[in-house]
């Protein structure tokens, strides 16, 4: 039976390159977004067959609809990446109740319910891997008020899913990116030099270098690896 993943927010940057990375292995790989059309258009031209499904992932219901097709259609799912991400780049000040509810229900809430309702999944597989995308840094980061919150959450998340999970052969892993391709929002380089001396390896990295990441977190290749955090950051976390 052909292996199926799922990847969260995947028609742009690093949910793209993982998509794409997972069905070069073989993966069907669903790909989802709040704009159908452009999910539908990914999948279609993943290297390997692949499906797409429109989701809302600040909604919960939306969530369960998506979950619900991965169930009908399928009935089995092996690899999870939460890796969908909304960011307005606020301070604590400017940060609203919109913003806040927002931020936490695209990149902390969806974490959770991706996570639950894909175990869920898994557990009648036998088991299967979620591998969270956070950020490396590991301290708070100015303007970034909700979004950094999440993350913090989500690398909580990770560690304690990780647990909940093992016993039913089931592990939970997290990549902590640094800056890698499009800065999250954007869809072009515009704000972002490729060159950068603040980083050791002196320039920002590739999202194909996220996805071999993942790839390899979520393969029988790390099968001894359980709530790790992997930092794929250039050596941003080093000098920040
Ligand atoms: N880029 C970086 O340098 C960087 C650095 C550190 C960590 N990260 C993390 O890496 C991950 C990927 O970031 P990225 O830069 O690749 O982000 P991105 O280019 O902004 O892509 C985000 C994806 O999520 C989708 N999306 C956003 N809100 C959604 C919602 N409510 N429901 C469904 N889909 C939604 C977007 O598609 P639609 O808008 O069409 O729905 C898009 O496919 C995130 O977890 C981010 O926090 C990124």
């Amino acid at each position: 039976m052909e292996k199926v993943a799922l990847v969260t927010g995947s028609t742009s940057n690093m949910g793209k390159a993982i998509a794409e990375h997972l069905a070069r292995q073989g993966f069907l790989v669903i790909v989802t977004s709040r704009h159908g059309e452009e999910a539908k258009a990914v999948a279609a031209a993943l290297p390997h067959e692949g499906a797409s499904f429109e989701t809302d992932f600040a909604d919960a219901q939306s969530i369960e609809w998506l979950f619900a097709f991965v169930r009908e259609k399928f009935g089995r799912l092996d690899v999870l990446v939460n890796n969908v991400a909304y960011t307005k780049n606020e301070s604590i000040l400017e940060c609203d109740l919109g913003t806040w509810e927002q931020t936490i229900n695209t990149n902390l809430r969806s974490y959770f319910l991706c996570t639950k309702f894909a175990a869920e999944i898994m557990k009648m597989n036998g088991g299967g891997s979620v591998v969270n995308i956070t950020v490396s840094a590991q301290s708070g980061s100015k303007d970034k008020f909700s979004y950094m919150v999440a993350k913090g959450g989500v690398n909580y998340l990770t560690q304690c899913a990780a647990l909940d999970l093992a016993p039913f052969n089931i592990r939970v892993n997290a990549v902590g990116s640094g800056l890698v391709g499009t800065a999250v929002g954007y869809r072009d380089f515009s704000n972002r030099p490729y060159e950068n001396p603040m980083l050791p390896a002196g320039h920002i990295g590739e999202p194909e270098d996220v996805a071999e990441a993942v790839a390899f977190l979520a393969s029988e290749r790390a099968k001894y690896i359980y709530g790790a955090m992997l930092a794929v950051d250039g050596g941003l976390n080093l000098v920040v």
